[in-house]
């Protein structure tokens, strides 16, 4: 049933809004009252000024239908502006609240979204949901109630004529249903191009340097140009559909009028009667017309709702049930990890870490290092929860961490990854954002330890400047250097580096790593580094290799072992000690 997500809609986002929506309800009673009672007066207005012709009431009658027909577009006027507020209401509560969910998602849930269809949804969806909330109130209760009065009016003054008429309604009504069934099924397809859309759109406008090198142009066009003609093809079909209601009615109008003429002309109708029937015949009219793609709206927005309702019920996975917060030992000795016999898979079947064990000391620096596809990742994404383990246990000092709030975990962590990710605001607000209500002074003295103060100075604005779309204003090293001021302003007791100078060139790559030696000092620090000397100065080296951790200690004592490090040493490492290959975007 189409109806029930609405019916959950109703309860949970429009009901805040109950007051504003039974003045609308009750503007729409009056307004169909109102249309009643024009259909009603006419005849008898007609009659008076053109049989009766009485002097006094050809001017007072009319002014009076001028005066009920101002009173009923007040009253449409009013109700519309009131019930826009609702929908409106309801559907920016219900974005919010979308927006909150999956802002809050695991980690696990974002990566298996699809941004473009989301945005394209997220966007679409809302203009469906507004529109059903406003069309099913304005169809069941102003429409259906217009034409119950026009019918009463319609019964007064003829009945058998009117019952005549009534019996075609559901022709008409299941006619415009199965149009309406072929609409929805088009517009569904249409907006799923619309999303394919969007994705190949972002997707053109992200891997711009990819296509352009390997001169792919021609293809991201065709394929573009096939997905608009899909939606094209999809849209035209729903507006077939839909353009076919209203002509269709219109010949059923066509034919009710003819009719109705030559019945009141066989029947000797009296001219009010007759003036009356016909008005209200076509007054009602717009009313059916209006009702006639109601289905449609419904049941699009319908399906809206539920899309909707799918992502605001998504459970979450990583719960924070916890209430403790996580304590850490007091400085200079604080925050030793240790991970005991850790299993973890991302789907069923193929483990990223079996049996995982190691400890970073408390202000010690440890290097992760293994082939691509380790686990060294894993281990990060572990100890920030972005998932949970699935045999064993994390501990700092001593607590595990899923006894303790995952807001307090996340607190004694700064993560520096390969791709900086700077947002769209001032480079102020992208250093301020790692500690909230930071000062000017912090935000410049943090800076200055990542080595990011001079080159922030040089740009046109300074701390001011905005950092434009992904960050492309700022070279490579410029980016990693404002994120690392970033974690220097968190001043978190735990460091996560993955791979943080990995992208960079020789050059920058000196810049930051000089920032970082800064940042790890005295700092527990997990390390996931190319670069021989990061790893050959950490105090412990912990190499993985197919999730498990194949051996540890210091760099000395793994090249004497003569194993995995020993062979990692000689052939991946080998080239980071000339200039690193530049790593396309
Ligand atoms: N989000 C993910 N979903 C599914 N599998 C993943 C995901 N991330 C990593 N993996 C898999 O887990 C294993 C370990 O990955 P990762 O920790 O990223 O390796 P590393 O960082 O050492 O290169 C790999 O086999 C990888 O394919
Ligand atoms: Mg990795």
């Amino acid at each position: 049933m189409p109806t029930r997500p609405l019916l959950r809609l109703a309860r949970d986002f429009v009901w805040p809004y109950r007051a504003t929506a039974a003045v609308v309800m009750l503007l729409m009673v009056t307004e169909a009252a109102l249309t009643g009672g024009l259909g009603f007066m006419l005849g008898p207005v007609v009659r008076e000024v053109f049989i009766d012709k009485d002097p006094q009431l050809t001017f007072i009658l009319p002014a009076a239908l001028f005066g009920l027909m101002v009173l009923k577009a007040a009253v449409s006027y009013v109700s519309g502006v009131s019930l826009a507020e609702v929908g409106q209401g309801a559907v920016s509560d219900l974005q919010v609240a979308m927006f909150k969910k999956v802002t809050r998602y695991d980690l696990a849930k974002l990566n298996a979204m699809h941004s473009g269809q989301f945005a394209a949804r997220f966007l679409n969806d809302a203009m469906l949901i507004r529109e059903s909330v406003t069309r099913t109130t304005t169809g069941l209760v102003r429409d259906v109630l217009t034409i119950v009065a026009l019918m009463i009016v319609m019964f007064i003054q003829d009945w058998p004529l009117a019952l005549v008429l009534c019996s075609v309604l559901p022709v008409t009504a299941l006619y415009t249903l199965s149009l309406g069934r072929k609409t929805n099924k088009a517009a569904a397809r249409g907006m799923e191009t619309t999303g394919d859309l969007a994705t190949h759109l972002s997707e053109t406008l992200d891997g711009r340097r990819v296509i352009k090198a390997y001169r792919m142009e021609d293809h991201a066009i065709a394929r573009a140009s096939q997905i608009v003609s899909d939606r094209m093809k999809h849209w035209m079909k729903a507006a077939k559909a839909r353009a076919a209601a209203t002509p269709s009615a219109e010949v059923l109008a066509g034919a009710g009028i003819a009719a109705v003429i030559t019945y009141a002309a066989l029947r000797g109708m009296q001219i009010d009667t007759f003036t009356s029937f016909l008005a209200s015949m076509m007054l009602s009219y717009q009313s059916i017309r209006s009702l006639s793609n109601f289905w449609t709206v419904v049941s699009e927005g319908s399906a809206a709702v539920e899309r909707a309702y799918a992502i605001l019920d998504m459970p979450s996975e990583v719960v924070d049930n916890a209430s403790d917060r996580l304590r850490l030992a007091p400085p200079p000795k604080r925050a030793c990890v240790s991970f005991k016999g850790v299993s973890f898979e991302y789907g069923a079947g193929i483990a990223a870490l079996d049996r995982a064990t190691f400890e970073v000391p408390a202000g010690k620096t440890v290097a992760l290092v293994g082939p691509s596809g380790a686990g060294k990742s894993t281990i990060l994404n572990l100890l920030l929860r972005f998932y949970d383990v699935t045999g064993g246990g994390i501990e700092i000092d001593g607590q595990d961490i899923r006894r303790v709030t995952v807001a307090s975990l996340r607190d004694a962590m700064a993560l520096v990854t390969q791709e900086p990710f700077l947002f769209d605001e001032t480079i102020a607000d992208n250093i301020g954002c790692g500690k909230p209500g930071a000062t000017r002074e912090e935000i410049e003295a943090a800076a200055k330890v990542a080595a990011a103060h001079e080159f922030i100075l040089a740009l046109s604005h300074g701390y001011e400047t905005k950092v434009g779309e992904a960050g492309v204003r700022l070279s490579g090293g410029q980016r990693q250097r404002i994120a690392i001021a970033r974690a220097v302003l968190k001043n978190a007791p735990i460091l996560l580096l993955d791979e943080a100078t990995s992208s960079l060139d020789t050059e920058s790559e000196r810049a930051v790593q000089g920032a970082l030696t800064a940042l790890m000092k005295d700092r527990t620090t997990l390390v996931i580094a190319h670069r021989l000397s990061t790893i050959a100065d950490a105090d412990k080296i912990v190499v993985l290799d197919q999730g498990r951790v194949v051996e540890q200690g210091t760099h000395g004592e793994l090249l004497a072992r003569g194993g995995l490090y020993a062979r990692l040493h000689r052939t991946q490492f080998a080239e980071a000690r000339g200039a690193p290959a530049a790593v396309a975007e």
